[in-house]
């Protein structure tokens, strides 16, 4: 029980005395079966073990315990790992202004549009809004990304789900999981019927049109005809097992999508607004990360596009740092030993087949080591010349600031590394990351340039349950719509403004 409530402390305890000196220890975890913890200096060899010996599929599986709580065809046959690290990530140019769009039409109604009077909004509660849209809109599109039952429902049922692993793990004993798993499934399977509703005339309209197709046209680069929905539904369709091909199943997929998107990027972009807003005010972050914003959209000329999001550096090191400082996970890329004669860690240890191995997410993210001044949240972190207020000059042309020949691809958001592990490393990354990390940066820009938000005296405090951290739920910031920001192109106009006036 004692992870319950210090499950952090026992990691970082484990940490400084077994994992610095190169062995494997065993951690105690409330959520799962007790989980060997590996080394840093072990990584490397971890994440080159092929599936047959190590799995995190079946380790995923078994956290959300399919099969009663969802389809365990949707680990045995993982196609939307590729359509999203492929296909959608090749089509973030063509999905850009939707995403914009959406990222603007949420802000309006969570945020406000009065230019006047400062509000207090919650951030968890409103960057879940903002977050499901964006990702709605991505995965299925309009009109669905905005249709208020279809967006709740996909919260719900994201929330059913891992509530309804960790029910049937915790209170069911192994022998009456196949009684009553499915019980604690209900609730998943009731919200995956409400998605099935609304999502299957859709689903048959693309299965129609594929149909009726002259030969194989397929191509993931489709402009801004792009949709992933019918890449899902193109792949389930070709797929050799013929339970894939049916509206159920891609419902069950888009929503597994859904699960996998919503709640990491709630968290994200509400522990990135904290740590901003509590940063020392004479920093002024959050004035450089607008200037960096106002100043790429003006050098692009138009609206956002995949290179001028690529060139918001500041912000890509400062969601990188917010993510290393405010780590959901403590313990990470989990895997089962699959191998029967069980397998001999780095170390000598041996562990039997079935034992799961993993990695101390968070004392590595804190290890001085890697990381100088651990605990201290440095937004430049991963800029190798930290550009000034100076170097962000708005007359400069965003595509060609001073600075940008000195950030490097290995320390950019969705790059990771053996120590850098808030998306995972190695063949079971993240496949989202491009994507996630293109809305992150979006919805910073955009939420700074049109609103000006107030500091915080400290930064509001999550709650650790085990080593999972639930960023501050009730946690409230004031913000306040910015006049003539009403669109980015109005962005562009003030900035210019300021200039001509001497302002910035
Ligand atoms: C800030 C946002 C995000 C974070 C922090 C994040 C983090 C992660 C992590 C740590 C894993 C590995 C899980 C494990 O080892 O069991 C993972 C896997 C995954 N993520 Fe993300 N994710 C984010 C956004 C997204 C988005 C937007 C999508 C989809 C559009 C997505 C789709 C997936 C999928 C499908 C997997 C499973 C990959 C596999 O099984 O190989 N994620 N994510």
């Amino acid at each position: 029980m004692r992870d319950y409530k210090q499950g952090v402390q026992i990691l970082n305890e484990g940490y400084a005395k077994y994992s610095k000196h190169g062995r494997a220890w065993v951690s105690p975890t409330i959520l799962c079966q007790p989980t060997v913890m590996l080394a840093p200096s072990h990584i490397s060899w971890f994440f080159k073990q092929p599936e047959d010996v190590l799995s995190n599929k079946v380790v995923q599986a078994s956290l959300l315990e399919a099969p009663y709580v969802i389809s365990d065809r949707l680990f045995e046959n993982p196609l939307h790992n590729d359509i999203i690290r492929k296909d959608l990530t090749r089509n973030l140019e063509s999905l850009t202004p939707g995403i914009v769009e959406e990222i603007n039409v949420s802000l309006d109604e969570v945020w406000g549009t009065d230019t006047e009077t400062w509000r207090e909004v919650k951030v968890l509660e409103t960057m879940q809004k903002l977050a499901v849209r964006t990702a709605s809109r991505a995965l299925v599109g309009l009109p669905l990304c905005r249709n208020e039952v279809y967006l709740k429902n996909a919260i719900h049922h994201a929330m059913g789900m891992a509530l309804g692993g960790l029910v049937c793990r915790l209170l069911l004993p192994g022998v009456l999981k196949p009684a009553l798993g499915h019980v604690a499934g209900l609730p998943c399977r009731y919200f995956t019927w409400r998605s099935y509703r609304l999502l299957a005339p859709q689903i048959k309209q693309h299965m129609e049109a594929i149909e009726n197709e002259p030969s194989d046209t397929s191509n993931p680069e489709k402009g801004s005809s792009y949709s992933t929905l019918e890449n899902i539904v193109r792949a389930s369709l070709k797929h050799p097992d013929p339970r894939e091909r049916s509206p159920w199943a891609i419902t069950e997929r888009v929503n597994l999508l859904n699960f996998a998107a919503i709640h990491t990027t709630t968290f994200t972009l509400t522990n990135l607004l904290f740590d901003l807003l509590s940063s020392p005010p004479e920093k002024q972050y959050v004035e450089r990360i607008r200037d960096e914003a106002a100043t790429v959209l003006q050098g692009s000329n138009g609206p956002w596009t995949r290179s001028a999001v690529a060139r918001l550096y500041l912000a890509d090191s400062a969601i990188r740092e917010s993510m290393r400082c405010s780590t959901v996970g403590g313990r990470g890329a989990i895997h089962e030993v699959m191998s029967k004669e069980g397998l001999t860690l780095p170390d000598g240890q041996f562990v039997p087949q079935g034992t799961y191995l993993g990695l101390p997410f968070i004392p590595i993210h804190r290890d001085e080591e890697f990381y100088p001044r651990p605990d201290e949240f440095d937004p430049e972190r991963f800029l190798e010349h930290k550009p000034s207020i100076a170097i962000l000059d708005p007359e400069k042309d965003g595509a060609d600031r001073a600075d940008e020949k000195s950030v490097s691809k290995k320390q950019a958001l969705a790059t990771t590394s053996e120590t850098f592990l808030s998306f995972s490393h190695g063949r079971h990354a993240c496949p989202g990351r491009f994507f996630a990390a293109h809305v992150l940066k979006l919805a910073l820009a955009e939420m700074l340039l049109r609103y000006d938000i107030q500091h915080l005296p400290e930064r509001p405090v999550g709650k650790y349950i085990s080593d999972f951290m639930e960023p501050p739920t009730k946690a409230t910031i004031s913000v306040r719509r910015r006049k003539a920001t009403t669109s980015s192109s109005g962005l562009q106009a003030e900035k210019a403004e300021e200039i001509v006036n001497g302002n910035v």
